[in-house]
């Protein structure tokens, strides 16, 4: 990290315990040359300090101290603020006239209402900070010089700070190796209560309930390491954690009546001996906790998260290399929501093997634990999940988040419409944008209840306990996703639920209620099913993604000497568009080992170089290769002569508006194309060796499909292809950028902030 330097001259620590004093010993450590003196009403923390090099002096007043101050950082606890603000206040005009004030409380709200009362306003020059760092120690002596290194600083300016008191306040923390937050002052006192006041108030209560209930202290000789590692924090500085409860009250309150919720929850599970109930807490608290620890760890999931957070994640693609090797890609995405759909509804035990541990089906995973559902794993694709039957599912306690995905959020309209409970589906900004009408209107038909916002957008609030009736629905639009939606709705339907397709679209809930044991009947383009049966568990083989196998397919078949061989993949008949089409244009594409698991088709896909050429692409096909178009149109860029593409409407409303993404980047690339309403036409490099375009940089909107698309777009660019906002890529393909390595593409991934590639 490239700091900003530190122009401070002199700084005034108000306060010389951990926190103050560490930050002075982080100051000297980074060779900060300016003067450091500190105020405290213990001399001999102020003598200590001297002592160990970290102030140049110091005094127990605060008035000799404040002249020429260029910085003010106040480390006093909460509750001493006032005070101090107030002795502060009186004689300030002796400080520097540029001084900035700062404080490092760990609540907000209370600081603030005290510097509005002190000083008749928030005085632009204080800007209010909290280091999210401390230890159970207090006093100079114990002052870390490494304590905030790696560690987050909240800082809560308002409208009326002064910009550049935030930045030199951004750069003293900054200085001491601090990741630096800005959030507004409520929020702030929130997660807080949360993160950090609760779990404080927890240990000193549980420290305190067990010495009472044994006088002697006794029982503490048998305490373990749970005890142990539970308890730490029960050792913190008393009178600081009586003024942030103090001070932070309302918050606190909110965060331990949630609390109290949960444990009543888990009381009433060990009442009732309910397993099943405290498996499923336990299983979700597992999981959080170990994504935490992920994220303490710095392990690339954390760089995945953060990434996310701020949606920058970049990928650079050096023009060349190959595609050779063997490779297994993860998991079909269609089935692995749906397995785990049918198997909460089964009755028994339902075993996944090659589950996609993406965001878009670890969403669906956590959305049925938060209804009570008990799942483990996924571990190494493995899931089980306990079945509930088709009414064991619970109320959720919030509404339930799917993040990215649109096929969650479909097939989830449905099923939910059938529950005795309200349900409330939110998503990410993508999700938020698509179409949701296309559900909710044929299920109102059917009897739900269910309002979107404007335009049929998400969020979708879906009333439980309503009765649903069979459905006769001819689909306006070829999508797997509705047809899911409402097959899935009619399970609990009186009577008949018949979709008509106007093509054929995937089939995978078909295929797999009949694996469960339900009969679903289809004639010509119309399926059926009667409401009212029960599913029964049996064990699901998910196979590998053709629609993540499609980037390795094209990237082979663009790239003059390559070979490779895709293991597993599933070649369901309503899913190998891509194959027919790049055979179309003349890969040399070959299936071997060609067998079924559970139901569906897999093979193995053999891919070698061979002189692509333009084609019309089949209005037949479109259906069936809808997701796998992004990548097509690279092929096509790489194809002699023009790909012409009809029908494809369906690409504006995706994860992005898939034609103009792509309409974009090809433009980017200077690769000729006419783009249409319903599809595109694009004109071919066409030369069999060396380049077929520039380089240059692409906006991927957030889309997966768009990201992966032209990354596999360099190995027949002139240049390099930088691609913005590539995050998303980890909802359907977790490992992309090791995947491509390894086969030969020279893919880098880097953490990203706007305009500066
Ligand atoms: C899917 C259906 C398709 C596809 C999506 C997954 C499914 O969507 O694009 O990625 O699992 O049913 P539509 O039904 O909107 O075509």
């Amino acid at each position: 990290m490239v700091n900003r330097p530190l122009s401070e001259t002199r700084i005034l620590i108000v306060g010389l315990g951990l926190i103050g004093g560490s930050l002075a010993a982080a100051l000297r450590a980074v060779g900060f040359r300016g003067t450091i003196l500190s105020c405290d009403p213990d001399a001999t923390e102020i003598t200590r300090g001297i002592e160990m090099g970290l102030i140049d002096g110091g005094d127990t007043q605060l008035a000799p101290l404040v002249e020429g101050a260029s910085m003010i950082v106040l480390a006093v606890p909460v509750l001493a603020m006032q005070s101090v603000m107030t002795e502060l206040a009186g004689v300030l005009d002796r400080a520097a006239s540029n001084v900035v004030i700062t404080d490092v409380g760990s609540t907000k709200a209370a600081i603030r209402d005290c510097a509005v009362a002190v000083f008749g306003g928030l005085p632009a020059n204080l800007v209010l900070g909290h280091p999210i760092a401390g230890s159970e120690k207090s006093g100079v002596a114990t002052a870390n010089p490494r304590l905030y290194a790696h560690h987050k600083v909240i800082l809560t300016p308002d409208a009326d700070t002064d910009p550049a008191a935030l930045a030199r306040v951004r750069a003293l923390w900054e200085a001491c190796d601090a990741e630096v937050l800005e959030m507004d002052v409520a929020r702030h006192d929130q997660v807080l209560a949360r993160t950090s006041h609760l779990p404080h108030l927890l240990a000193f209560s549980l420290v305190d309930t067990l010495a009472r209930q044994d006088q002697r202290l006794d029982i503490f000789r048998y305490a373990a390491g749970g005890f142990r590692d539970f308890t730490r924090i029960a050792g913190s500085d008393p009178v600081m954690w009586r003024d942030i409860f103090i001070a932070n009250r309302d918050a606190v309150l909110a965060s331990l009546d949630d609390f109290e919720a949960g444990v009543a929850r888990l009381r009433r599970a060990i009442e009732a001996g309910d397993g099943d109930a405290m498996l499923a807490t336990f299983d979700r608290a597992s999981h959080a906790r170990h994504y935490f620890d992920s994220l303490l760890n710095q392990t690339s999931y954390q760089a995945e998260y953060q990434m996310q957070q701020h949606g920058k994640l970049r990928y650079r693609v050096g023009p060349g290399g190959g595609v050779t090797g063997r490779i297994r890609v993860p998991g079909d995405k269609s089935i692995s929501h749906r397995s785990i759909m049918l198997g909460a509804l089964a009755e028994g035990v339902t075993e996944v093997k090659g589950f996609l541990e993406g965001e878009d089906s670890l969403a669906t995973l956590q959305a049925f634990r938060e209804m009570g559902v008990a799942i483990e794993g996924p571990h190494q694709g493995r899931v089980t999940v306990h079945g509930v039957g088709m009414h064991g599912l619970k109320a959720p306690s919030g509404p339930l988040y799917v993040g990215n995905a649109g096929t969650a959020m479909r097939l989830f309209s449905g099923l939910l419409a059938g529950q005795a409970f309200d349900t409330e589906l939110t998503g990410d900004a993508s999700l938020t944008k698509r179409p949701m009408g296309r559900v909710a209107d044929p299920l109102r038909a059917m009897g739900a209840e269910i309002d979107t916002a404007e335009g049929g957008r998400p969020p979708l609030k879906i009333k439980g306990g309503r009765k649903l009736t069979g459905l006769d629905y001819d689909m306006p639009m070829a999508s797997a996703q509705v047809k899911s939606c409402l097959l899935l709705a009619g399970l609990y339907a009186e009577g008949q639920t018949r979709v008509r397709e106007p093509a054929p679209t995937r089939d995978h809930t078909e295929r797999m209620l009949q694996g469960f044991g339900y009969e679903v009947h289809r004639e010509g383009d119309t399926c059926w099913l009667k409401g009212g049966g029960t599913l029964t568990a049996g064990p699901i083989d998910v196979p590998s993604d053709i629609s993540s196998a499609t980037f390795f397919l094209v990237a082979a078949a663009i790239t003059p000497g390559s070979d490779l061989l895709l293991e597993h993949v599933g070649i369901n008949p309503t899913r190998i568009g891509v194959i027919n089409i790049l055979k179309l244009m003349g890969a040399d594409l070959r299936l071997e080992n060609a067998h079924e698991v559970g139901g569906e088709p897999v093979a193995d896909l053999h891919i070698r170089y061979a002189p692509l050429h333009g084609i019309d692409i089949p209005l037949a096909q479109v259906p069936l290769a809808i997701d796998e178009f992004p990548a097509l149109f690279i092929a096509a860029a790489n194809a002699e002569g023009i790909t012409r593409l009809r029908g494809a409407e369906e690409l504006r409303i995706k994860e992005s508006d898939r034609l103009q993404a792509m309409a974009n980047g090809l433009a980017t690339l200077g690769v000729e194309h006419v783009l249409l309403e319903d599809g595109i036409d694009i004109v071919g490099g066409g030369r069999l060796e060396g380049h077929n375009y520039s380089g240059g940089r692409i906006d991927s909107l957030g889309d997966h499909r768009i990201a992966m698309s032209f990354a596999i777009a360099g190995l027949r660019a002139a240049e390099e292809i930088v691609i913005d906002d590539c995050a998303n890529v980890a909802t359907s393909f977790p490992g992309f950028t090791e995947l491509a390595r390894q086969v030969g593409l020279n893919l880098e991934e880097e953490a990203g902030s706007g305009e500066d590639a």
